[in-house]
């Protein structure tokens, strides 16, 4: 069956591969950017391919444009099914003892509280599908438990993603009775931007990871943090 879906942030990197993926597989995919230019031209590049996905611009941390967003996939769809919160940055970390609040908050606005944002304004949406799921893409560095136990670094990065985990646990106990399922996963190190290309692993692997979350039958799981094919400790 195919699924109207949207995946926030995907002009490039591990969003843009998904999109791609999901276009394949003949799904109803909405491509997202905040940058139009660079959404178009993502759009376009698929389409040379053969390859028709819809686009839509939006900025995560701007409240107007994911109304406008939200205003368009509803006119056109009625629904949407399955939801990919992508969209994420990363910074030049300071040590935890000396975070810059610029930083913190530049990063929270993006990788927290606009995915907050998005959520919301799309739920109405999403319960109108019979299967409504939210893909909150989280990272290693945002589980608690493996912190705890290795810590890693990245204290700013790492407090925003433990922050999506703890939204989505909330967000799965709550929307469970509307039938929507919401799941963290974490694609394991990839080689995008936002890794300055160091990543481990191509960007195919880690959608590979993401796309299991994405595509969940009815039975499907809620309120678990993915990662390659095992559960993350939270
Ligand atoms: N790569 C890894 O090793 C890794 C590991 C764990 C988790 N993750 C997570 O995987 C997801 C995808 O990351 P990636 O590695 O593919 O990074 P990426 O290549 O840097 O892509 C990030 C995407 O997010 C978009 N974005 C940033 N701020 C936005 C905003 N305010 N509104 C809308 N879009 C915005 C970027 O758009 P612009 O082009 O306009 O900047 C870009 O399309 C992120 O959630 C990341 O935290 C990645």
């Amino acid at each position: 069956m195919s699924k109207v879906i949207l995946v926030t942030g995907s002009n490039t990197g591990i969003g843009f591969d998904l999109v791609r993926v999901l276009a394949e597989k003949g799904h109803i995919v909405y491509l997202s950017a905040r940058n139009e230019a660079a959404g178009k031209e993502a759009q376009a590049n698929l389409k040379t391919d053969g390859l028709n996905v819809k686009f839509v611009r939006m900025d995560v941390t701007d409240h107007d444009s994911i109304t406008s967003a939200k205003d368009v996939i509803e006119e056109a769809e009625g629904k949407l099914d399955v939801l990919v919160n992508n969209a994420a940055i990363g910074i030049e970390e300071r040590p935890a003892a000396d975070i810059s609040m610029d930083a913190l908050r530049r990063l929270f606005d993006t990788n927290f509280f606009g995915l907050v944002q998005v959520t919301t304004t799309f739920i109405p949406l999403l319960r109108a599908s019979k299967e409504g799921v939210i893909t909150n893409v989280s990272s290693e560095l945002g589980s608690n438990g493996s912190q705890a136990q290795n810590h890693r670094g990245s204290p700013v990065y790492s407090a925003s993603k433990a922050a999506v985990n703890s939204y989505t646990i909330a967000l799965a106990h709550e929307l469970k009775k509307d039938g929507i399922k919401a799941n963290a996963v974490t694609p394991g190190y990839t080689a995008t931007r936002l890794t300055k290309f160091q990543g481990t692993q191509t960007i195919r692997e880690g959608t590979e990871v993401v796309l299991r979350w994405v595509l969940l039958d009815k039975d499907g799981p809620t309120g678990q943090f993915g990662i390659r094919e095992e559960l993350c400790q939270w």
